[in-house]
């Protein structure tokens, strides 16, 4: 019988765990793909004196490149050097290749499946979205039938934990991050989860999958949790809610795309309120299914190893439907300008004018919270867009009232 090789490059937490389960759990996984497997070569610079795959290691891609017997290789190197660069070698090469790396998905995802088409192989990435959540191809392949509106997630293992740790057990910011990297969730540079460009990347896979067309995360407004405070934590529980890192996407009548990632106070009746830890909770609106909700571990190295060897699984087998995943790059810009998007704001006001410019706020709700001091006002303002809020916000300030926080509030 024919043996399937596979090439993983990179044994970083990811690469190490798809090794892991890959040998851990080889009787089910044969049992699935119905053929033989081995994991040929395992690439990276670093050397793994005693590691017990020892003889795999080698530290060039030529090999794996030039070698047809490698039929699949899984990269979980990161970033989008030397990743792509191998990723893009190796679909032309005629093998197929499953990533976890949402970075070289948004980025390149519309080249890399053109690629894949032309040479008749596939480029799989269940892992770079939701870690061990099936979200990619349930999205393509079990909602098809739908017309997917809006899509909204929390998709960031790392901030959900942190926020969640700073508002159950009041620990600091630096704490909560450090025991998410010892953790395995963060990503290399934890900026890129704290500043949201980790969940930026995601929702644009999302939005791709679900709309047809590749968006670029540069084109997307993306703000991370760093500027979040104990008193909007507060404000948010008297609202109702909690306040969660959110990715939101949906597609407007005329085929433009709103698309955006920033903290939102999302009410208690959400499903994706109690989305805690390093959990992540994706919520997708079908017009024949009404709201899907994938919930799981977003994050952490046997969870994502679990959605790469899943996609081994469909590259080893030929599956079909995972074959036509599909998007195009229409070479523009088709999102909706973020001042336009409309939201309900919460705003935390200071100064002696205040509680007075709360009041005088129309359609404006008031908040408040435990020991408020006297000089600040808390409100949730009626449906603005981000430009009228940025004049709304300029318009106190000249009246000598403070905006010390903007945050939307995610409507269910
Ligand atoms: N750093 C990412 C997270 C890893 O925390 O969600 C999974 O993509």
């Amino acid at each position: 019988m024919e043996v399937k090789k596979i090439a993983v490059m990179g044994y970083g937490t990811v690469g190490s765990g798809v090794v892991e389960v890959f040998y851990k759990n080889y009787a089910s996984i044969k049992r699935r793909t119905g053929a033989e497997m081995d994991i040929k070569y395992i690439l990276d610079i670093r050397d793994f004196p005693g590691n017990e795959y020892e003889s795999k290691f080698i530290k060039d891609f030529n090999i794996i490149e030039s070698d047809p017997e490698v039929a699949i290789v899984v990269e979980t190197i990161g970033g989008i050097g030397l990743a792509y660069d191998f990723v893009r070698r190796s679909l032309l090469a005629g093998k197929s290749v499953v990533t976890s790396n949402k970075e070289l998905v948004a980025e390149k995802g519309a080249e890399l499946l053109q690629i894949a088409r032309d040479k008749g192989v596939m480029f799989l990435f269940e892992a770079s979205v939701g870690g061990g959540i099936p979200i990619i191809h349930p999205l393509h392949q079990c909602l098809a039938a739908n017309e997917i509106y809006g899509v909204e997630g929390i998709l960031n293992g790392t901030t959900n934990y942190i926020l969640t740790k700073m508002i159950r057990e009041k620990m600091s910011f630096e704490t909560a991050l450090k025991q998410a990297q010892d953790l395995g969730y963060a990503e290399r540079n934890p900026d890129a989860d704290v500043l949201g460009h980790d969940a930026c990347r995601k929702i644009c896979i999302l939005a791709a999958i679900a709309f047809g067309k590749h968006v670029y995360p540069k084109y997307v407004s993306t703000e991370g949790i760093t500027s979040v405070t104990a008193e909007d934590v507060e404000y948010a529980a008297g609202f109702g809610g909690v306040i969660k890192l959110i990715g939101s996407t949906s597609r407007r009548e005329d085929g433009r795309i709103e698309i955006e990632v920033s903290p939102a106070f999302v009410p208690s009746e959400s499903q994706l309120s109690g989305v805690d830890d390093v959990f992540n909770g994706i919520l997708v609106r079908g017009d024949a299914t009404g709201d899907v909700v994938f919930y799981g571990k977003g994050a952490g190295k046997l969870p994502t190893a679990s959605a790469v060897m899943a996609d081994v699984i469909d590259a080893a087998k030929g599956s079909e439907g995972a074959k036509n995943m599909f998007w195009v790059d229409t070479g523009c810009d088709e999102t909706v300008p973020h001042g336009e998007i409309e939201h309900r704001f919460y705003l935390r006001l200071a100064g002696a004018e205040a509680a007075k410019a709360a009041a005088a706020m129309e359609g404006a709700q008031v908040l408040y919270r435990e020991k408020q001091p006297d000089e600040e006002a808390a409100v949730i303002t009626a449906v603005v867009s981000y430009d009228a809020l940025d004049a709304l916000k300029a318009q106190l300030e000249s009246s000598g009232v403070k905006v010390l926080a903007n945050i939307r509030v995610l409507e269910n």
